[in-house]
């Protein structure tokens, strides 16, 4: 711990000593040893470099670093993608017979891994409202729950998670998928939380071109992971880990920019008649408002919005935008824009939908980094 702010320690985090200010990618997936004893020793150590890179690559291990850096956690671990982290997870702490606690509110991908895997696999899951004041903690089977599992600012309608709530919670592994407020929006280990996980894919990679997730906590913790993780399979590329590297490097001014145009983008579809709601955690109008000012540095990237008109309504707006593209995934340089109802969360059936809040009429927009004048325009002349 360097007592540096967040914004400085994306600077100086996950450096290799080399002296060299550009990250060394190592596309490497096996290292020569001095013979046996050595290969003896590299193949019983835990999650080091210099043996396969499945078992740890340096170019993806300097990524954990900073990551650890920036959460304030002992160590990370990385993986192929935010999902990779999620099943990988999940997988790692839970085992037939347990029981888990998610929130409806979630991305339709790990929702689809609760219901699909996880009840194949005989994992019980009790879907709870993240919104509400100590759900999580009611839910909890003493003895039986295994993981408590939160996602905040959540996927598609920006709802809170307490973060105070979920790392008060005893007994349970807490995790939360922390991907919409980056590492420089909230810090859940420090509300006490077992572990915090990105899709780094998002706004900390920040330029759509890695797919990557990450994983931080205790290092005892996070070396129980890596057991499993090595043999799940679900290995970062030292490619991705160099691409996300470099985002970590820009992240604060880049979200800083996506912050503020987010806000102005959220008040001015407030003012429109033919949105019927906006969601964003930086609005006086979001019902969880304060707890984001007490919980958030940056209230993100990401809002949601309703269309009076329905899924018609939205179909027609996305299709009158010309500099917003329409395109899933959040946190890079162009304005994304999805209905959640037909892509993130099209797995789910209606009720499934409702209840995670991707409803017919609600469009996500992911916000650039392009002059925020110029997207409120765009969505001025579509709407
Ligand atoms: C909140 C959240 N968590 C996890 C994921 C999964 O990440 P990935 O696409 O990198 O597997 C996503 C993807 O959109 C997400 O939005």
């Amino acid at each position: 711990m360097t007592g540096h702010e967040p914004d400085t320690t994306a600077v100086t985090s996950g450096r290799d000593g080399s002296g060299s200010l550009a990250p060394a990618l190592w596309t490497s997936t096996t290292w020569q040893t001095s013979g046996v004893p050595a290969s003896r020793d590299a193949a019983l150590a835990v999650h080091q470099t210099g043996n396969y890179a499945r078992y740890a690559n340096p170019t993806v291990r300097a990524f954990e670093q900073a990551i650890a850096e920036l959460e304030g956690a002992e160590d990370a671990l990385a993986f192929s993608s935010g999902m990779g982290a999620i099943a990988s997870t999940v997988l790692a702490l839970c085992s037939t017979g347990d029981h888990i606690v998610a929130q409806q509110q979630v991305y339709g991908g790990t929702h689809a891994f609760l219901t699909g895997p996880c009840a194949r696999l005989g994992i019980e899951v009790t879907f709870v409202d993240g919104t509400a004041p100590g759900a999580f903690a009611a839910a909890v089977r003493p003895g039986r729950t295994m993981l408590v599992l939160a996602e905040t600012p959540s996927n598609p309608r920006l709802g809170l998670v307490d973060l105070d709530e979920i790392g008060a919670i005893r007994g349970p592994y807490t995790v939360v998928d922390s991907t919409l407020a980056t590492p420089l929006g909230a810090s859940p280990l420090r509300h006490g939380a077992s572990l915090v996980l990105h899709s780094a894919t998002k706004g900390i990679a920040g330029h759509n071109d890695a797919m990557l997730g990450v994983v931080a906590g205790e290092k005892e913790l996070v070396d129980a992971l890596w057991g499993y993780a090595v043999l799940h399979g679900a290995t970062a590329s030292p490619y991705d880990a160099h691409n996300a590297l470099r985002g970590i490097r820009t992240l604060a001014v880049r979200h800083d920019r996506q912050c503020e145009s987010a806000l102005a983008i959220a008040r001015f579809l407030e003012s429109r008649a033919e949105v019927s709601a906006v969601h964003h955690p930086g609005l006086a109008s979001h019902p969880q408002h304060a707890l984001a000012s007490a919980q958030m540095r940056r209230f993100g990237s990401m809002l949601s919005f309703e269309l009076r008109g329905g899924a018609a309504a939205a179909e027609r707006l996305v299709s009158q935008l010309s500099l917003i593209r329409p395109a899933v995934s959040l946190g890079g340089p162009e304005t994304l824009i999805c209905h959640p109802a037909s892509s993130t969360h099209v797995g789910l059936d209606v009720e499934g939908r409702a209840l995670a809040g991707a409803t017919d009429g609600l469009l996500r927009l992911s916000t650039g980094l392009e002059a925020a004048s110029d997207l409120v325009a765009d969505l001025a002349s579509a709407l």
